[in-house]
């Protein structure tokens, strides 16, 4: 009742149509509602279709941090992502550790995967994950010539490895918080396949389910600066 009627008074203030407000998550102000960032990382794969529509079905807005080389398999899927309203992210070519490497590769790593995501979807990405969230100061100044923000998180399922819909389900639950970021994976079935009740729950917790820049938007994104 507290939640309905505090969203009742958010509505009225901005002004908007409810209907409106509902559909363009990207008119929520995380300042005065609570807000989360889901986040799917490895994209785009084979269950992101599916994830799609679940997330169109909710009205919920997500960000998803592609790889290169599933970029090139998927060019369509990519594109679909952004045309829902969703956030993209750069999550490297192929998936590099990237401080094992020499600058001039992790360089490669980012600009070629910017290149790849901005011919599939026509967006050149603000933001990257590193993977294996594996960074150093290093990476960071790299980060800052291929003109993007890191984008880490406050909560990671590590639904890679439990594998198990009810698991992950509790995870995410546990992990939510206000202005929280929570990593996972569309490349996951199970993930996927358990998204509908995650939303559900979510919801019904008073969540706002929008992109990292949504998120964002009062602090900005700065090229070189490691977020969460
Ligand atoms: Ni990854």
């Amino acid at each position: 009742m507290v939640i309905h009627a505090l969203l009742a008074a958010s509505l009225a203030l901005t002004s908007l149509p409810a209907q409106a407000t509902v559909n363009a998550p990207r008119s929520v102000d995380c300042s005065r509602v609570k807000c989360l960032a889901l986040t799917f990382d490895d994209g785009p794969g084979e269950y992101t279709p599916a994830l799609l529509k679940t997330l169109r079905k909710a009205g919920a807005k997500a960000t998803f941090f592609l790889v290169g080389e599933r970029v090139e398999k998927s060019p369509k899927v990519a594109k679909e992502i952004l045309a829902q309203g969703h956030a993209i992210g750069n999550h490297t070519y192929s998936h590099a550790a990237l401080p094992a490497l020499l600058d001039y590769e992790i360089l490669d790593e980012l600009k070629v995967n910017q290149e790849v995501i901005e011919k599939a979807t026509g967006l050149r990405p603000k933001m990257y994950r590193p993977p294996y969230g594996q960074t150093d100061e290093r990476v960071l100044r790299v980060a800052y010539q291929a003109e993007l923000a890191e984008i880490l998180w406050t909560g990671t399922t590590l639904d890679w490895s439990l594998r198990d819909t009810k698991k992950i389900k509790a995870v995410v639950l546990k992990l939510a918080q206000r202005d929280g970021v929570i990593l996972m994976h569309d490349v996951v079935p199970q993930t996927v396949k358990v998204m509908p009740e995650i939303l559900k729950e979510l919801k019904k917790q008073g969540y706002h389910l929008v992109t990292v820049p949504t998120l964002m938007r009062a602090k900005g994104l700065k090229a070189g600066t490691s977020y969460f």
